[in-house]
């Protein structure tokens, strides 16, 4: 059997390492996929040496190394970074990595977007990601598109105090969203990145449902055995809010300009893209608060 070269590019952060971790699990059962994870911290990660992934540098800052990095890769993940900042860098680090992909022969491309990307809108989640959807159109590289929803995960940070003081507070207005649970979308991009696919697809990786803030709430009153009240803010007003309780202003910004993205309902699509990709029901947003029930009840903010 031909082995088959996949590699996990930002393998360092949360969603790369469940990739590389459930490729690992996967190469367990089915041999035949050689590994490879780049990352900016390859120094961080001898237990993966050890159990035979070849670990590599590579930062889209230092275009000039990044072919070398991708050298042999026959599919390659290509998780969006988190330079969310306005400036364009994401884009240019993104332009950095699809560029050496074509120059060291990648067949394939998993890159992971965001739901629902549309031309004519203007966001910090939007823009970045219609504008690589494009380069992946243009480099001639087979690619598979994973529009990922808005993390459940997220829901530890929006529902905030909710579990103890019984208010949602929320820019989210009468908006839906879909949201899916960040090991979810690992899985997506796992199975995703291993499939013998080879031409061009988008697929929408979303939860099982779209909740707006009453089903919210109502989703935790029931985890949490009391009723939540719904607050609706501004987005100002919440970006207030979450400074006052201590998160650093820009967090705060981007976090509530996602709030106000919501009530577009410009995240409100259900798929069931991720059951035909994995196998697997997408896991709704119950069982993930069910299983963080103690970390909701004593909630501290996450690092910027
Ligand atoms: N769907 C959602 O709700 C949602 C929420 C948050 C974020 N996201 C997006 O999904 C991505 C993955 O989520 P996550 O939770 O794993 O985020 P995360 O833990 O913050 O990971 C950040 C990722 O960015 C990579 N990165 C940053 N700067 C880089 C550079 N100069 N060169 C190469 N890679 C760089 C990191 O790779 P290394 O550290 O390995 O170099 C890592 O994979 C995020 O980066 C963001 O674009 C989606």
């Amino acid at each position: 059997m031909k082995t088959m070269h996949l590699a996990v590019a930002g393998a360092s952060g949360q969603l790369g390492t469940l990739v590389v971790n459930e490729l690992i699990r996967q190469r367990a059962i089915h041999p035949g996929m050689a590994l490879t994870a780049i990352t900016r911290t390859p120094g961080h990660h001898a237990a993966w040496q050890e159990q035979g992934i070849d670990v590599r540098f590579g930062d889209y800052d230092q275009p000039q190394g990044l072919a070398a990095a991708f050298h042999g890769v026959e599919r390659l993940l290509l998780i969006s970074t988190n330079a969310i900042d306005g400036t364009g860098r994401r884009l240019e680090q993104h332009r950095h990595a699809i560029a050496a992909a074509r120059l060291a022969g990648v067949d394939h491309i998993v890159y992971t977007s965001f739901l629902q990307p549309e031309e004519g809108k203007t966001s910090l989640l939007n823009d970045d990601h219609l504008a690589t959807e494009a380069l992946l159109q243009e480099s001639g590289i087979g690619h598979t598109i994973l529009r990922n929803a808005f993390y459940q995960d997220l829901l530890l940070v929006v529902l905030g105090t909710a579990a103890m003081d019984g208010q949602l507070r929320t820019a989210m207005g009468q908006g839906h969203v879909s949201c899916v649970a960040r090991e979810d979308c690992a899985h997506a991009a796992a199975a995703a990145l291993a499939a013998d696919y080879r031409g061009n697809r988008i697929l929408d990786i979303t939860g099982p449902a779209a909740l707006d803030a009453r089903a919210l709430a109502a989703i935790a009153a029931q985890v949490f055995g009391k009723s939540i009240e719904v607050v609706a803010l501004d987005a100002d007003s919440r970006a207030r809010h979450f400074i006052a309780a201590g998160m650093p202003a820009s967090m705060a910004t981007m976090l509530a300009g996602i709030e106000r993205w919501l009530a577009t309902d410009a995240m409100h699509l259900v798929s069931d893209d991720f059951t035909r990709l994995t196998g697997r029901q997408a896991s709704p947003v119950q069982a993930f608060l069910q299983a963080h029930r103690r970390q909701l009840l004593a909630p501290t903010l996450p690092p910027a």
